[in-house]
């Protein structure tokens, strides 16, 4: 009798565009160090086939997903429930189909900035930070940089109207944070012990220099796969800097536990795009 080897479990990534990501190849390193038998494909999906290509992933039997932009928020009402955390983001980034066929949402990118901050040891608590934008990624992530307790928090973005919204929408959280907006790059207080770069488009050199900040400062760009002008920009200053690659590896990891129930040893990680890891 001939046995025969057990299906592996499905994840995946859904978003658009997706095929740049690195979470394949992150997931496949988790899998193989903790000897899970799973694959993880790209979902790349357009918006009116959000709602088809889930169905048709949980029918084929799939396990969970991480979401990305431009879905972070458009798939909420496609779920059953959210964690805590994914609903005081309002942001999903990790989906579980449960075996009952529950589709629960969680948000595994606040804990994975934390966790990247910390390993560049910066702390939070009482800490002044400023942060560029004020986009979906911002949105996702305040809940947890305000558990953090921050002194002082700043949005700038050049619509300032959203950054308004997303403070009156978090205040809730952060009684004791003062958390406030200004017209984007007209900074009054220029002691920041972190800035945050969330902007999705170019910032000229001129902008950042026109910030005037007092350093040091800590220089954290979101994106992981470019060298953008504000990385350069920290380098230029000899500042402290890194990108999003930290973060993203420490998401990958939340999201990985919470559907294996394993940790993966992120200090074994190779292979996994280091060597576009931006820091200094
Ligand atoms: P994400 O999911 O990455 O946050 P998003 O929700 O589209 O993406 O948000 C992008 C952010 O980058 C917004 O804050 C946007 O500013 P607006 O709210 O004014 O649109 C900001 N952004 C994009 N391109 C920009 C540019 N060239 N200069 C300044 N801000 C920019």
């Amino acid at each position: 009798m001939t046995i025969k080897p057990e299906k592996p479990d499905r994840y995946g990534l859904i978003g658009y565009p997706v095929a740049h990501s690195l979470s394949p190849q992150i997931h496949h390193a988790f899998a193989q160090q903790t000897q899970q038998n799973l694959t993880y494909q790209l979902l790349e999906t357009l918006p009116p086939d959000l709602a088809a290509t889930l169905r048709q992933f949980q029918q084929q039997g799939g396990k969970g997903l991480n979401v990305t932009a431009p879905y972070k928020q458009d798939v909420i009402p496609h779920l059953d429930r959210l964690t805590e955390r994914a609903a005081q983001a309002q942001a999903v980034n990790t989906i579980t189909f449960a075996a009952d066929g529950e589709r629960v949402g969680d948000n595994t990118d606040g804990v994975g900035l934390i966790r990247d901050l910390r390993s560049h040891q910066i702390e939070l608590e009482g800490k002044n930070i400023l942060i560029l934008g004020a986009g979906g990624a911002v949105s996702g992530l305040l809940p947890s940089l305000l558990q953090e307790a921050p002194q002082q928090l700043t949005i700038t973005n050049r619509t300032l109207n959203k950054a308004q919204a997303l403070v009156n929408k978090f205040s809730v959280y952060s009684s004791k944070i003062s958390l406030s907006t200004t017209p984007f790059g007209c900074i009054s207080d220029k002691n920041y012990d972190l800035i945050i770069n969330a902007v999705s488009g170019t910032l000229d050199t001129e902008f950042l220099q026109a910030l005037n900040l007092q350093y040091p400062c800590f220089f954290y760009e979101l994106r992981y796969n470019q060298l953008t002008s504000f990385l350069k920009f920290a380098k230029a200053q000899c500042q402290p800097y890194t990108n999003g690659l930290g973060m993203l590896i420490q998401q990958a990891a939340e999201s990985f536990y919470s559907w294996r129930k394993v940790w993966p040893d992120l200090s074994r990680l190779t292979h996994c795009g280091e060597n576009r890891a931006e820091s200094g």
